[in-house]
């Protein structure tokens, strides 16, 4: 029997190779070898799981695909086809496929058949579904709605997340490159952070949203993007030029390069640090000088990611690593990138099995920490950045619904937009979105937080609606 871990890891080639089949069948006739061929290998991937399991759902939530409930992750090598598969889905209303029984290469043509024909329907769900009645291994189900749309907000939602997933793709390549040992520059590097300075000043809190979505595979390069995120968004409050900003979304994207070095044993370990391992891992700065150094064509730039490398852990009153026998001023970036880095690194979670933190817990310790470990006027302005209530916070209303925070503005920092995902009563229903700025004819506003409340404990995932 197939182990759930199996089911997990298998899962990503589920949804790969699926699209591999309604592409392929899309320019090509039904008997066609490539099609045929897509399908055995389609079959042959599911029936074990089938049979192990007794039933295999599909299901589109959000823009994530789960198997029998587990989410299935989104992993970059397939991200074009994970993301070519949610907008078929979508297109057709549909939001599951169950597999109810072992199947047959002609069940699945015969599904691919009716699939491809639905999109010219009026009502391509209706007819998918009809099309598919004489095939017992499967079913299909209706996509249910997760927020409304205004025209054209879907549209830029894409934009932000594809040059989000294009700056983590981008780091990943460097990052084991630099590990690998090659001669790398950094002008592409600049073209990256550039892109995303350019949406930060137009679409900042759709970007800041992204970096609210921690529950990735690849922790360390999502954390360098999310901290260059953060840092730049956090510098453009400050009022910094363009150019600076780039510079520091630049050098915030290496900070962490010196953990190339760290065994992914004690990187990738669940549990808590032994001692020795700690002194392993305050190495990082060093080593991250280090590599810093070797880059090609040295400049200024890369003298200040060297700079940053070695003092994103010392702390504003220097109670961090590593000790240094004079003090000195630290480095405006140090100061700003470390803000972030905590920040980040508190609200994610490393490893599979650690619990993060939620924002609004992240921010008061933070709080406590401000004038102590962290500079406390940039603190101010970050918080003011993120919000009392940052993106992705699970908050109570008074109306008794149950939301997240969508939408922050920064005229009122209590009063966010609120994606609600559980009515008064309780209940999961369609979610809408609900502006806490709104007032009734009498003057009074209709909806106000009372509470934050910890959305691991009602098991939300937050990719499902932020995303
Ligand atoms: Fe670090
Ligand atoms: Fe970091």
């Amino acid at each position: 029997m197939a182990s759930k871990e199996e089911v997990f890891t298998g899962a990503k080639d589920i949804i790969n190779q699926l699209a591999v089949i309604i592409r392929t069948a899309a320019i090509h006739d039904p008997g066609n070898v490539a099609v045929t061929t897509a399908v055995d290998k389609f079959v042959a991937l599911m029936n074990p799981l089938i049979a192990s399991e007794g039933e295999l759902t599909l299901e589109l939530g959000g823009e994530f695909f789960y198997i029998n409930e587990t989410r299935i992750r989104y992993s970059l090598e397939y991200l074009p086809n994970f993301d070519f598969l949610i907008r078929e889905f979508k297109k057709r209303g549909l939001g599951s496929i169950v597999f109810k029984s072992i199947m047959k290469g002609a069940d699945m043509q015969t599904f691919l058949k009716a699939f491809i024909s639905s999109i010219f329907s009026q009502s391509p769900f209706e007819t998918l579904s009809e099309d598919i009645a004489g095939v017992h291994s499967m079913s299909v189900g209706k996509l249910r709605k997760v927020r409304d749309e205004a025209e054209g907000e879907f549209d830029i939602r894409r934009e932000v997340k594809k040059s989000y997933f294009n700056a983590v793709s981008y780091t990943r390549g460097v990052i084991n490159k630099i590990k690998s040992g090659e001669k790398i520059g950094i002008k592409k590097a600049k073209r990256v952070v550039e892109g995303m300075v350019d949406l930060i000043l137009e679409e900042e809190q759709l970007l800041l949203g992204m970096t609210a979505i921690k529950d990735y595979d690849e922790y360390t390069y999502h954390h360098s993007v999310n901290v260059s995120i953060l840092s730049v968004a956090l510098g453009q409050r400050l009022g910094l030029s363009k150019k600076i900003l780039t510079e520091l979304g630049l050098v915030a994207l290496f900070h962490d390069i010196g953990k190339i070095e760290i065994p992914n044993e004690i990187l990738n370990k669940p549990t808590n640090f032994t001692d020795d391992e700690w002194v392993i891992m305050k190495k990082h700065p060093f080593w991250g000088v280090r590599a810093l150094l070797k880059l090609r064509g040295f400049d200024a730039t890369s003298m200040r990611s060297a700079i940053v490398a070695f003092e994103h852990h010392m702390n504003y009153d220097f109670s961090g690593y590593p000790k240094t026998r004079k003090r000195f001023e630290l480095d405006f970036y140090s100061k700003i990138i470390s803000l972030a880095d905590q920040y980040d690194g508190m609200t994610s979670s490393r490893v599979y099995s650690r619990i993060p933190m939620s924002p609004d817990r992240a921010l008061s310790l933070m709080m406590e920490r401000a004038g102590k470990q962290l500079d406390p006027i940039l603190f101010k302005f970050f918080i003011n950045m993120i919000g009392v209530f940052p993106v992705g916070t699970l908050v109570m209303l008074d109306t008794k619904e149950l939301g997240l925070v969508y939408q922050s503005e920064a005229m009122f920092l209590d009063r966010p937009k609120v994606l609600v995902i559980l009515n008064g009563k309780g209940e999961k229903a369609d979610s809408y979105i609900v502006d806490l700025t709104e007032k009734d004819s009498n003057g009074n506003f209709l909806r106000t937080i009372v509470k934050t409340m910890d959305p691991n404990k009602y098991k939300i995932n937050l990719a499902e609606y932020l995303l």
